[in-house]
């Protein structure tokens, strides 16, 4: 059997911006998809049965298509496609594949790329296909578009891939950075990123002369980001982050759900800044603690109660890695 594991992320700055070519930040996070890959002569099975939820998960037998298990979850399915889709591009058969997660499906925090990168790094060291680590960022960024059906730019995967953080324009580049502790705030709303995406490009297209400056705003941001980063900034930081998720706002990726966290964390919860993070429509935002003693509590808390769930992550983290 082999395991291998892949993290999930956080984009600190330049989401969909970055589609247009502009310079993002991301940092992959201390939550992991994990893919077991075992022999399973005349099967090709594709478990998916825990994706942090209180479900039953989902399975299948991709070569008599046919369905393993009772109770379908629809968020287990769709990660069984990122799988199956894997597979099918190698041609792999005779083996079963198991992923669990710990990343909130369609929540911003990239399970998606984890599923993807992890499965393939699982199969490629299994059956000895010999892609490079670069290989690995370049297929899996290649797979995750062709199952979402839309535009989208190489950063989750990069993150998934390579772990740390990623500067991406049009490529990703790694760069060395410190950590951050970060509180993630989930509506519990799951979001749809090509549907998001597709209706900032839209209007970018109707409306250049808006959204251009808003984009190079944020790329602004992102690139001023680094040297906080560095210098532990971090209230300079929180502002950054303020100001990018009023940019945000203004490309219509906002929700009442997520500006609820947002703003609670920044006033009861005595965050230095915070902001949505990943697609918008849903999903998750990102705060940065105040540094208080009891700074990462009163953060949490004041997420919980404002209806969301919040979990304390660490920025930076190892990339893909096999673990057995
Ligand atoms: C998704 O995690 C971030 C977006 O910028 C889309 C992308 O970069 O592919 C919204």
């Amino acid at each position: 059997m082999t395991i291998a594991s892949a993290p999930g992320k956080v984009i600190l700055f330049g989401e969909h911006a970055v589609v247009s070519g502009v310079a993002a930040l991301g940092a992959a996070i201390d939550l992991r998809v994990v893919a077991k890959v075992e022999d399973a002569p005349g099967k090709l099975e594709i478990e998916v049965p825990n994706l942090n939820l209180n479900v039953k998960g989902f399975a299948l037998d991709a070569l008599k298509k046919e369905i393993l298990s009772t109770k379908i979850c629809e968020d287990a399915f769709q990660a069984t496609k990122y799988v199956s889709t894997v597979l099918q591009k190698f041609d792999v058969r005779n083996v079963k594949v198991v992923v669990e997660s710990e990343i909130p499906p369609s929540s911003g925090l990239g399970s998606s790329a984890s599923v993807v990168v992890a499965s393939l790094a699982s199969i490629n060291f299994h059956l000895g296909l010999g892609l490079s680590i670069d290989e690995l960022a370049k297929e899996a960024y290649k797979i995750e578009k062709e199952v979402q059906q839309g535009l989208g730019s190489p950063t989750d995967t990069a993150l998934a891939t390579y772990g740390g953080y990623q500067m991406v324009r049009e490529k990703a580049e790694s760069i060395e950075l410190p950590e951050l502790k970060l509180i993630v705030g989930y509506t519990g709303v799951p979001h749809n990123t090509r549907l998001e995406v597709e209706k900032v490009q839209n209007f970018r297209e109707s409306c250049p002369q808006i959204v251009d400056p808003i984009f190079q705003a944020m790329g602004e941001i992102s690139r001023s980001s680094l040297n906080c980063i560095r210098e532990q900034k971090l209230n300079k930081l929180g502002e950054l982050m303020n100001a990018n998720h009023g940019l945000l706002e203004a490309l219509g990726v906002g929700t009442k759900e997520l500006s609820e966290l947002v703003y609670a964390s920044r006033g009861a919860g005595n965050a230095r800044g915070a902001k949505l993070t990943g697609a918008g429509g849903g999903g998750c935002m990102v705060a940065i603690p105040s540094p208080e003693y009891d700074g990462v509590i009163k953060a949490m808390t004041s997420i919980v109660q404002a209806g969301g769930k919040a979990f304390l992550v660490t920025t930076g983290c190892e990339g893909v890695k096999i673990e057995h």
